[in-house]
């Protein structure tokens, strides 16, 4: 793979740049710019370079029909604020564009309109990639948070553009390869969610490598019921023995120490009086909605012990306070090791990164990943298409 960042003659030339600028949007309004925000360095790259600059995205997904709502119109506002750079947004059909054409407009950085409103862009067309790479010179992905998708302007257009990697997908790849290949240990995966099902590969990649998997969230709530306590009426997946079972036994056989909550913080409902409990205490009319002050204080051991660490899936439910103690413990535990320079911290995962958002702690963790399935599929130690398309 090579990065954008050591070409030094752009000047003239014209960059197709892949970004994902699939941010969430209310009523025309853009909710959390972090997506934009952090491809903006290999946009000013570009410029400083006197590079012409097309940026491809999408957002949402419009299954390849023209949807007014999914325009890239406030993305491109955004962008024009903070660089206080003339963005052209380009509506009109891509097949009717050529580089003659994209000549004669004036502006610097030019935006194609949603490139998911052309079918072809999720079929990986060759002839669809064909024509997107005849608009420029060279290609440059910088969507790491798209790339597990095998869609054209991710993929297929690199086999007709020299190609590069950009800024952000260079520091998103360092940030993933330091957790899974080059580790400093010991290491440690705190991983929750509600479905153990969904993260069973990731754990399963992940034990052979890792010295502690902490497991905590709803999907702690099926390896607290397998050890044989009542869980009343906790959130839980059915159907999973097989999935616990392997887990339990692959992490011996590999020496990885699995920890899961040794007590908890339950009420009657998602707004009932929370109350700490030890498993063998939990009312069939209770639910678990947080790990409890023992749980806690053990994983807060297990990072004073750790180098590294991985950090996918809050503990709780911690949309309201009164079961956000746990999450809020580790990820201040976790800072407190950053600030004393001990720690390489990794967190990704749309509820932990908005999680720590709202501690206003972003800044205070190496790497906050802003690509959910990519990041997942990585972590299971899949191939990402839009990667090896590059290599
Ligand atoms: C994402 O937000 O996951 C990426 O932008 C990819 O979008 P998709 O999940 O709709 O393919
Ligand atoms: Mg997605």
């Amino acid at each position: 793979m090579q990065s954008i960042s050591v070409l030094k003659d752009l000047a003239g030339k014209k960059v197709i740049l892949r970004l994902d600028l699939n941010v969430p949007l209310k009523n025309g309004k853009i909710t959390d710019t972090t997506r934009i925000d952090k491809v903006l360095p290999t946009i000013k790259f570009l410029l400083k370079q006197n590079s012409k600059i097309i940026i491809l995205s999408h957002v949402g997904r419009p299954k390849g029909k023209i949807i007014k709502d999914l325009s890239l119109k406030p993305i491109q506002e955004d962008i024009e604020k903070k660089l206080n750079e003339k963005i052209n947004l380009i509506k009109k059909n891509i097949y009717e564009i050529n580089k003659d054409l994209l000549d004669n407009f004036s502006e610097k950085i030019l935006l194609i309109e949603n490139i998911r409103f052309y079918p072809e862009e999720e079929k990986n067309d060759t002839n669809f990639a064909k024509h997107l790479s005849s608009l420029g010179d060279i290609y440059v992905n910088d969507a790491f948070s798209c790339s597990h998708r095998a869609h054209t302007s991710v993929c297929e257009i690199s086999k007709f553009l020299p190609s590069f990697s950009g800024l952000q997908l260079d520091l998103e790849i360092g940030a993933l390869k330091k957790i899974t290949s080059n580790i400093i240990k010991p290491v440690t995966c705190i991983i929750g969610g509600s479905k153990i099902s969904t993260k069973i590969n990731i754990i399963k990649n992940l034990i052979p490598k890792f010295d502690n998997i902490v497991i905590v969230g709803a999907m702690a709530n099926n390896l607290i019921e397998h050890d044989g306590y009542n869980i009343g009426k906790s959130l839980k997946e059915e159907n999973v023995n097989s999935i616990v079972n392997e887990i339990l036994s692959y992490s011996i056989e590999k020496n990885c120490r699995l920890i899961f909550p040794e007590d908890v913080v339950v009420a009657n409902d998602l707004n009932g009086h929370p109350k700490i409990k030890e498993l063998n205490q939990i009312k069939l009319n209770e639910m678990i909605l947080d790990i409890g002050p023992k749980t806690v204080e053990s994983i807060c051991n297990i990072i004073d012990n750790t180098n590294t660490i991985l950090w996918n899936g809050p503990a709780g439910y911690f949309e309201n306070p009164n079961f956000a103690n746990g999450s809020t413990a580790i990820a201040k535990k976790i800072v407190e090791k950053y600030k004393e320079d001990k720690i390489y911290s990794v967190v990704g995962g749309g509820d932990t990164v908005s999680l720590i958002n709202s501690l206003n702690a972003v800044k205070d963790f190496n790497f906050v990943s802003t690509a959910g399935g990519a990041f997942l599929e990585y972590l299971e130690g899949k191939e990402l298409p839009g990667i090896s398309a590059l290599n």
